[in-house]
């Protein structure tokens, strides 16, 4: 969603003139489109901060604007501690940003959330630098998760107008774009009138020509029998799934405030196995959640024996203030959550690799996104399960191709494979 709302702001700009800069030296502006989800994405905007407010210092012309969620969460303290930003633009006022480059602008912090707003009126050019294009289909979250500050950065649940969505995802390039990801911070509970997520799934199939239409992100309470249902009927959908299921204890599940249980969970897994032929799961993880004993952890480790997710993220727990976990007191220090970040990290990745190896023989279409870090002779692509693979280049194939690749082997998380 971030880089969504990056490219909005980037289309404000351009229709100013603006161009995007490929060096901060000569750059008029600078725009930092800030993250709160994790304190790491907080740290990271600080020390950019430190860096640029020292280069306006050289260069007073210079203007810096701060802007999404990190921006609106802490914007009196930033503005405070750093002095030289000019402008602060909330989720919610991203179109401040005209009036100040109109110089009407009066206000330097602008933090004012409005839930209606979906800036469907802006038409947001897409910058993107690969061939996947993002396309919000709702803004805001209801859910409340107890570790999570979106819902007060970002609002109430608004879902788009579907023909507005159609109408954005019309106006690609295709020749550009090969996949289109739809975004919602809970895409399940989308509902326009009466239109709910799997019905939009098969307008946009119907009214739109892109091959490759992925989503993000589930939740595990509300996903359906029926989504699950049209994944596998559209072909346009992708068969990849990703359901964050974040904690493998039921008592940690109940104090996130996720409103489903380990064995729910579980069983949905095992109907979209069953419903969607060779279709592949991804999860988020946080551990190190307060009150996560080992009983807990270990639950998390079986869980993720049973689904066997292809690929996870995981995280350890960072304490937001204004949520309702803040006020539940930490019970592991930072070097035990590492710790248990780290034993995760590896227990997953043997899991990938075993699940991985299933995948041998198959016939996977790819589409081509780069060249092996480690050989130039060879293409780096994504299936359509979103998993990476790499293979023999030729000649005739050129980046952002799709082709068929016979997957031969497993090297980490990457299949291997040779064109047919
Ligand atoms: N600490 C750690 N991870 C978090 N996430 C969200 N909030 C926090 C937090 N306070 C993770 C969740 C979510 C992903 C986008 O970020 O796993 O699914
Ligand atoms: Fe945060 Fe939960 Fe909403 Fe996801 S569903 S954005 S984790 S509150």
């Amino acid at each position: 969603m971030n880089i969504y709302d990056a490219n909005l702001v980037a289309t404000i700009f351009q229709h100013y003139g603006f161009e995007k800069s490929t060096n901060i030296h000569e750059s008029e502006f600078i725009i930092l489109q800030t993250c709160s989800v994790r304190k790491h994405a907080e740290d990271r905007i600080r020390n950019k901060l430190v860096h640029y407010t020292a280069l306006k210092k050289k260069k007073p012309d210079l203007k810096i604007i701060l802007s999404g969620c990190l921006a609106q969460h802490k914007a009196i303290e930033l503005a405070k501690e750093f002095q030289e930003i000019d402008l602060i633009v909330g989720t919610g006022e991203y179109l401040k940003i005209k009036n100040f480059l109109e110089n009407r602008c009066n206000k330097k912090i602008n933090i004012e959330l409005d839930d209606k707003i979906d800036y469907s009126d802006l038409y947001s050019e897409q910058f993107y630098s690969d061939s996947n294009a993002y396309i919000p289909i709702m803004r805001g979250c209801n859910n409340f998760c107890s570790y999570c500050i979106v819902p007060y950065l970002r609002g109430r649940e608004r879902s788009r107008k579907p023909q507005d969505i159609i109408n954005e995802i019309n106006k690609l390039n295709p020749n550009k774009f090969k996949e289109i990801t739809l975004l919602g911070q809970n895409v399940n509970s989308y509902m326009y009138g009466n239109i709910d997520f799997p019905e939009l799934l098969r307008l946009i199939d119907e009214n739109t020509d892109f091959k490759r239409i992925r989503f993000l992100t589930s939740h595990p309470k509300d996903i359906s029998i029926r989504l699950i249902e049209q994944i596998a009927k559209l072909n346009s959908l992708c068969e990849h799934i990703h359901l964050p299921v974040q904690s493998g204890s039921n008592k940690i599940l109940k104090l996130m405030n996720r409103n489903y249980t380990r064995e729910s969970y579980i069983e949905k897994i095992r109907l979209a196995k069953e419903i969607i032929d060779k279709v592949s799961l991804s999860t988020d993880i946080i551990v190190g959640f307060p009150g996560e004993d080992e009983d807990d952890f270990k639950e998390t480790l079986e869980l993720l024996d049973i689904v066997g997710f292809e690929d996870a993220f995981m995280y350890k727990y960072s304490k937001r203030e204004g949520t309702a976990a803040a006020l539940i007191e930490e019970t592991l220090t930072e070097e035990e959550k590492v710790k248990r970040l780290n034993k995760l990290i590896k227990y997953q990745l043997g899991i990938s690799n075993k699940v991985l190896h299933n995948r041998i023989g198959d016939i996977m279409e790819v589409l081509i996104e780069g060249r092996s870090k480690k050989n130039e002779n060879e293409f780096l692509g994504r299936s359509r399960e979103n998993i990476m693979v790499v293979f023999p280049s030729n000649n005739k194939l050129k980046m952002y191709d799709i082709c068929n690749v016979k997957i031969t082997g497993v090297s980490g998380k990457t299949l291997r494979g040779e064109l047919i």
